[in-house]
């Protein structure tokens, strides 16, 4: 039986104008696959050296740290994954929640919005640097005494926060402590707690 496409074309050229087709029609298909993968191949030895390891050095919680780390890793991620520091929180991973705050030269900064190569030669304080040893620090007490945490995943930046709110002197009433601590969220609720804790360590 032969079939409708056999009927319009001339006999003995159909086999031959179907593969030359066929050959055009692969060689368009594969021609720029393979520029693509060659320029992805030049894309990636230009910018290889920035996938590399750069030399870190930083102090944390007091104690002076080196190592090399891809350039690619937030200080959260160094924090929690390479120095098993997990007491600093991931929540959102893009600065929403501030479950990651920590304290970068005594000031607060969200660790999952900075690279952790730009901290070099930074002084890093987390919540397990915060007490000194056994002896809580006076708002990791006042957080306790007053209700300031539920289930305690936001609690470590909360705390990390409150301390360097007071230090800026944004702590002199209930308003502005809200006011400024206002990027640390707590799915909990626990903002009086919160609240009442900073008030206390303040006066
Ligand atoms: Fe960094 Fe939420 S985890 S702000
Ligand atoms: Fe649970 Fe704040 S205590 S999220």
């Amino acid at each position: 039986m032969i079939n409708r496409e056999e009927k319009e074309l001339p006999v003995g050229s159909s086999r031959r104008d179907f593969l030359k087709k066929s050959a055009a029609l692969t060689a368009v298909a594969v021609i720029p696959a393979a520029i693509d993968t060659a320029a992805k191949q030049r894309l990636d030895e230009k910018y290889a050296y920035q996938l590399e390891q750069m030399p870190l050095s930083i102090e944390i919680n007091g104690v002076q740290k080196k190592f090399k780390v891809d350039t690619r890793t937030t200080l959260l991620d160094l924090l929690r994954e390479e120095l098993h520091l997990t007491g600093t929180k991931k929540g959102c991973d893009h600065g929403q929640c501030g479950a990651c705050t920590v304290h970068i030269n005594g000031k607060r900064i969200n660790a999952c919005l900075t690279l952790a190569v730009m901290q070099n030669g930074n002084k890093i304080t987390t919540i397990e640097g915060l007490a000194n040893g056994d002896e809580l620090h006076p708002m990791q007490k006042a957080f306790i005494k007053c209700d300031g945490f539920q289930c305690g995943y936001c609690t470590p930046g909360q705390i990390m926060s409150a301390v360097a709110c007071i230090a800026e002197g944004h702590a002199k009433n209930e308003e502005e402590i809200k006011e400024f601590m206002s990027g640390n969220l707590c799915r909990c609720g626990a903002y009086n707690g919160i609240a009442n804790a900073i008030k206390e360590v303040a006066q």
